[in-house]
């Protein structure tokens, strides 16, 4: 393989974050839409959800866990090569974003993703401490001869208390900020750029950042402030 196209060559890194980045993406909106479930008062839909995909769907799920892994190691990986390339490179800490053609896409999003990508790596460490392998509580849903875990009274448990609602909600605002630079960058970085396509990117990237910050931050606000937190 020449070395323009190895995996750490300039191409190969842009390939590679975009491509995993925007499986992120999808990833996340298909957790969130999973977890909207969670919104219903019968605890059974969302346990059952979540029994399915843990214990019922075989070595799927295995195989998708695995991939899943790869992907967000991939990303966080390739991101801190980059970005440690990017300091040792530009020692001045003022730059300007610049898209293809050459237009400023300077923003918020843009000079801190570096931050707000730690901080989700952060959360998400916390994340799947507490809630994948976590406290486990059991019980048994309508139509079941046998116990399964009760993930949606842990989830509500944890969303009782004021102070958790306020930490997911901080982290969840930095991810929305993640996402609006990092989704339209991503088709930049695997070669999909052109005058029209770019502006549709970055506004599709701006409505898909507020809809998965504000989905996420509407599920525990909602836990936390329609049932008061109680299961
Ligand atoms: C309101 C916000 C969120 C809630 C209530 C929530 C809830 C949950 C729950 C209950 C699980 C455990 C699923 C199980 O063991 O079956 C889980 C797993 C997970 N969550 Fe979240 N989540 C939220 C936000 C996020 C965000 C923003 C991300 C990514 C940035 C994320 C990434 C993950 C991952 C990677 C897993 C492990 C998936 C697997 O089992 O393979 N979550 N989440």
């Amino acid at each position: 393989m020449r070395i323009s196209m190895s995996l750490f060559s300039s191409l190969g890194k842009k390939i590679f974050m975009g491509a995993s980045g925007l499986m992120l993406c999808g990833f996340i909106v298909i957790h969130l839409i999973g977890n909207l479930t969670l919104l219903n008062p019968d605890r059974d839909p969302f346990n059952k959800y979540a029994h399915f995909l843990t214990q019922q769907a075989g070595n799927a799920i295995y195989v998708a866990e695995f991939m899943l892994a790869a992907i967000f190691i991939i990303h966080f990986t390739y991101a801190i090569v980059i970005q440690i390339g990017n300091w040792r490179s530009r020692p001045l800490r003022y730059k300007k974003v610049i898209d293809q053609k050459g237009n400023s896409k300077k923003s918020l999003g843009s000079v801190t993703m570096i931050y707000t990508g730690v901080v989700v790596l952060i959360f998400l460490v916390l994340h799947l401490l507490h809630f994948k392998f976590g406290k486990v509580i059991m019980y048994t849903p309508q139509g079941y001869d046998h116990e399964i875990r009760d993930l949606y009274a842990i989830v509500y448990t944890y969303f009782s208390d004021f102070w958790n609602v306020v930490l997911y909600t901080v982290v969840m605002v930095l991810l929305g900020f993640h996402l609006s630079h990092g989704f339209w960058s991503a088709f930049q970085s695997l070669g999909l750029y052109g005058k029209r396509f770019t502006s549709f990117a970055y506004g599709l990237g701006s409505v898909f950042a507020v809809l998965m910050s504000l989905g996420f931050v509407f599920l525990p606000t909602w836990i936390f402030m329609i049932s008061g937190g109680t299961v």
